[in-house]
């Protein structure tokens, strides 16, 4: 009989997943019957802009996090796919740091061409994964949202690739309360333009506080004050941005800081983070993982140990993205098609472990990236993924962490160089601090 595979979700890691079995059915392997289910009604996940925050025209959560205006924050050269480059997709070598619509665009490119769109059922969230010992498959409730109707689906495998950057964390701090401007957490932010003229405090020091500070300050706030719970980030900010040590309070406008000092403040911006969130699993299949490159109960980072029939994408903290999704969805792809035998679990366990121990053993930020490269690399070699120059993609990912540190505001006018082709970027047309338009048919103009 043949094999049915749920995968849940149409993001980059979803979309990697059905690419992968397209791919060998295109050689003339017999795949199972695939169903993905996506709550959104389009693909593309966190790469489909949305305007609407909270709940959706269903009631269901939102899961956009991205905001106008918003450009990569890493090299595109460190997440290329290895079977579709970006100048096969765009026809010319284009820029390092692409926005939102450019990478949406390349990401649809692939999928198109693969032609997978029909395996998708949109406008349907995942309500319930269970698994039947009995039957030895998963029982799975789905809602159809169009016609409000409940579905019950059975499946011998589930891919769960419903991504972990949309439940926000959200810490309260004495005087939130009473505080008589906006505070919102990051997953909620939408438009620069919003803080003109204002003096925002943010809270955290990772890549949210970075890029939507940077962003408020292109866009003409009045002043940036980050508040750091354990370090400050550290870069060469602008004369109107200021790092301070953690919030204490707010009373009224007033943010005082653990140091005694205090700002004067007209918004608040959480950056502090997502949570791994799944509310459809049964409490036997649900990953509870901290944000990091080893997760918790997956081995090789996809197989959930206590039951690997369940498999999840792109679960890691991330430098590697799409092609990292990749090399994870045609590993999997091969584990249900008996072309990677399991280990047992014990086997398994060691393995979660290790990694977590190699992991804690990382030095810094450039062990970090050489970690998730070799992860990388491990996972394309048991597979017939093209594969990519891993080193290549490395050193990019050092370069523009040098250039960060020359000019945080000037960092994606550099070009880097393509893992695959070899090609430097040309440099975008326009630094990117007076590039105000960030629409698709502005970045892809050259010269
Ligand atoms: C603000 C922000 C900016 C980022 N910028 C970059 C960047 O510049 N470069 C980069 O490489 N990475 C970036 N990332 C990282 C991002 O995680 C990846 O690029 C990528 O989107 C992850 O893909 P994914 O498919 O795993 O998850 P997602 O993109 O989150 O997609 C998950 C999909 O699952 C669906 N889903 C969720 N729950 C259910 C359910 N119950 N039933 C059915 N469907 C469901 C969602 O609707 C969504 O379509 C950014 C993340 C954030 C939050
Ligand atoms: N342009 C872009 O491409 C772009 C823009 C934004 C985000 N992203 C992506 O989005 C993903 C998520 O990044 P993120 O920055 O949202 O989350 P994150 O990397 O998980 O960082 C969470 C931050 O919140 C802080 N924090 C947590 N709880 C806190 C509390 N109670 N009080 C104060 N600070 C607290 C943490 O501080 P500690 O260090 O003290 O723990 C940390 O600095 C990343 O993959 C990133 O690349 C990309």
């Amino acid at each position: 009989m043949t094999k049915r595979v749920a995968i849940i979700g149409a993001g980059p890691s979803g979309l990697a997943q059905l690419r992968a079995f397209q791919s060998a059915k295109e050689q003339g392997a017999e795949i199972p019957d695939i169903v993905c289910y996506e709550k959104q009604d389009d693909w593309g996940g966190l790469w489909k802009y949305s305007w609407r925050t909270g709940l959706d025209e269903y009631g269901e959560p939102v899961h956009g996090s991205m905001y106008r205006y918003l450009w990569s924050n890493g090299p595109k050269e460190g997440l290329e796919f290895a079977d579709y480059g970006f100048e096969e997709h765009f026809g010319k070598p284009i820029a390092s740091f692409p926005p939102r619509a450019v990478l949406f665009d390349y990401i649809e490119g692939r999928v198109k061409k693969a032609g997978v769109r029909d395996w998708i059922k949109f406008n349907h969230p995942v309500r319930r994964v269970e698994y039947d010992d009995a039957k030895g498959q998963f029982r799975m409730v789905v809602q159809d949202q169009v016609n409000d109707r409940e579905i019950i689906d059975h499946v011998d495998h589930v891919i769960c690739a419903s991504g972990h950057f949309s439940t926000p964390n959200v810490p309260e701090y004495p005087g939130f309360d009473s505080f008589p401007g906006r505070v919102l957490h990051a997953h909620d932010f939408r438009d620069a333009v919003e803080f003109k003229d204002r003096n925002i405090l943010i809270l955290g020091t990772s890549y949210s506080a970075e890029d939507i500070g940077s962003q408020c300050w292109k866009y003409g706030c009045k002043s940036v004050t980050v508040a750091h719970r354990t370090a400050p980030m550290g870069y060469d900010w602008p004369e109107n941005w200021q790092e301070v040590p953690k919030l204490d309070r707010m009373d009224g406008h007033t943010a005082h800081f653990i140091d005694g000092t205090s700002k004067e403040i007209d918004a608040i911006i959480l950056c502090t983070g997502y949570q791994h969130h799944f509310p459809f699993m049964e409490d036997a299949l649900r990953l509870r993982t901290a944000n990091r490159l080893a997760t918790a109960d997956l081995y090789k980072g996809v197989a959930f140990v206590a039951n690997p029939k369940l498999m999840y994408l792109g679960m890691q903290d991330q430098w590697y993205t799409f092609n990292m999704f990749d090399a994870q969805a045609w590993w999997a792809r091969d584990v249900i098609m008996g072309r990677i035998a399991l280990p047992d679990e014990a086997t398994m366990r060691a393995d979660v472990d290790a990694r977590i121990a190699n992991e804690d053993a990382i030095e810094d930020d450039y062990g970090a990236i050489r970690y998730q490269g070799a992860y990388t690399e491990e996972l394309m070699d048991e597979t017939d993924y093209p594969g990519f120059d891993v080193q290549a993609a490395n050193q990019a990912f050092f370069e523009w962490k040098k250039n960060k540190k020359k000019g945080i505001m000037e960092f994606r006018n550099y070009g880097h160089t393509s893992p695959l082709t070899g090609t430097l970027a040309p440099p975008h047309h326009t630094p990117w601090k007076d590039a105000l338009d960030d629409s698709k048919e502005n970045y892809l103009q050259t010269g």
